[in-house]
């Protein structure tokens, strides 16, 4: 069997061979054999937009890798600062060199308090956390003008390493700061998890109480979270970086891809739909909305996977877990309930709908105490590893910048009409 395709114009009868090539096919010869057709892909369904080492996904088998690992046996045994290492660097650290991560992690947790302030004045306590986290990487970029030079390996590997680090304090200072506080003092004696638990969690007056199952669960949240291959916002971080625009700015880039209920703003859409469900009785007559065209069913769903979500999987046996701990939440026999009623459903069965990563996470994050608007803002935490390891990979082939075409289908050339004429 021949690896190639051949694609014949019929207004000349001429025809060109292309090889097919890790599964895809390069625009490269079709682009000069037919000079201005362009290939129409909306929401780039059929468009492979670079090759990548990072992320492995077989969506009909379910089936998930980092760097070749495969994600359950990361979320297992691995914890999520050993997961951005390999993310970044493309090979678990040594003993060693996990400590040194760790090290690093932490002593450039900390924010320029005064920045960080006045940055946080500008909200109020009702102002959504993730557009404060998006704002608050966009400022990063005012604070490093050394990181315009993305050229440069050293210098990106320098960032790498602080977004990777800041974030958590972003987070927990945007969840500070809602709470009536001021903005969040980071721990370098703390590990990363629990350093942004106690940021989050501490107040004046009540100090941190540690519970090592949370702990547990939300470092393997961020693990399920870390990457995805090209997804929305990792797309938005790669298009706005291939202008050559610095990282922090690239990153608000996907921060505010994320913030879409579409992607992870999905989340804290499901806890909304859980509420608006409000009861168990309810779950056929609102699979029955959502059949009739009056929304979708969130937390269902997605574009590469055609089988469970494999993190999914993974996430409901921690809901159980921590369910334990905290006592059953009615929220959490409801959406079993829309789970089992929706894989039976011939509607879902047919389009392939299945549970993704955010169906049951959100339950377990409010299980442990976080608001539902802060949901989208963890998973930014998680997601900034894998989006600056695939900024990082694209500037180091020196890809060329982001321009997709059009098929216009506007006015044709017109006169221009003056004020009186129209
Ligand atoms: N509920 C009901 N119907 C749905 C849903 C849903 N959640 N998702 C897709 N469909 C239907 C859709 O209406 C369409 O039906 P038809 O063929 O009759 O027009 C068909 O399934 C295909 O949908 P699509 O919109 O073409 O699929 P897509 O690949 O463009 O969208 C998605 C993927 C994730 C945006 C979509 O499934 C969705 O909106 N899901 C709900 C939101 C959600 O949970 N997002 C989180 C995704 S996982 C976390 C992440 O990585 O961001």
């Amino acid at each position: 069997m021949k690896e190639s395709i051949t694609i014949t114009d019929n207004r000349s009868g001429e025809s060109i061979e292309i090889p097919i090539e890790q599964g895809g096919v390069d625009s490269g010869p079709w682009t000069k054999f037919l000079p201005g057709i362009w290939f129409k892909d909306e929401g780039f369904a059929a468009t492979a937009v670079t090759n990548s080492s990072i992320t492995y996904i077989d969506g009909s088998a379910g089936q998930l890798e980092y760097r070749g690992y495969r994600i359950e046996d990361l979320a297992k045994r691995s914890t999520f600062t050993e997961v951005a290492y390999l993310l970044v660097h493309g090979e678990l650290p040594s003993s060693s060199g996990l400590e040194d991560w760790n090290n690093q992690l932490a002593s450039h947790a900390h924010l320029d308090d005064q920045q960080n302030d006045n940055l946080l004045k500008a909200f109020n306590s009702q102002s959504h956390p993730m557009g404060m986290f998006t704002a608050g990487l966009a400022a990063l970029s005012t604070l490093y003008p050394d990181a315009r030079d993305v050229e440069d390996p050293e210098i990106r590997q320098k960032h790498v390493l602080n977004a990777i680090a800041k974030v958590p304090t972003l987070a927990a200072s945007a969840a500070a700061y809602r709470n009536g506080y001021s903005g969040a003092q980071s721990s370098d004696e703390l590990p990363y998890i629990e350093n942004f638990l106690s940021m989050a969690f501490s107040s004046p007056n009540e100090p941190f109480q540690s519970n090592p199952t949370f702990t547990k669960a939300l470092d393997q949240l961020l693990i399920l979270h870390a990457d995805h291959e090209q997804n929305c916002s990792t797309t938005a971080v790669r298009v706005v970086g291939s202008s050559h625009a610095d990282p922090y700015s690239a990153l608000a880039a996907g921060s505010a891809a994320l913030s879409g209920p579409r992607h992870g703003g999905a989340n804290e859409a499901v806890l909304n739909m859980l509420d608006e469900i409000g009861s168990f009785n309810n779950v056929n007559s609102f699979i029955d909305s959502v059949k009739n065209g009056e929304g979708r069913l969130m937390g269902f769903g997605h574009r590469v996977y055609k089988n469970y979500d494999p993190r999914a999987q993974i996430i409901k046996e921690t809901a159980h877990e921590i369910f334990e701990i905290t006592g059953k939440n009615p929220k959490l026999d409801i959406a079993l309930k829309l789970e089992e009623a929706a894989l039976e459903d011939e509607y879902f069965i047919s389009r392939k709908l299945y549970p993704n990563v955010d169906f049951y996470s959100g339950l377990i994050y409010q299980a442990m105490g976080f608001p539902v608007e802060m949901f989208t803002v963890l998973f930014a935490v998680a997601r900034t590893a894998g989006w600056i390891s695939h900024w990082d990979e694209m500037l180091s082939r020196n890809t060329r910048i982001a321009r997709p075409r059009q098929l216009y289908i506007g006015n044709e050339t017109r006169p221009f009409l003056t004020l009186e004429e129209r």
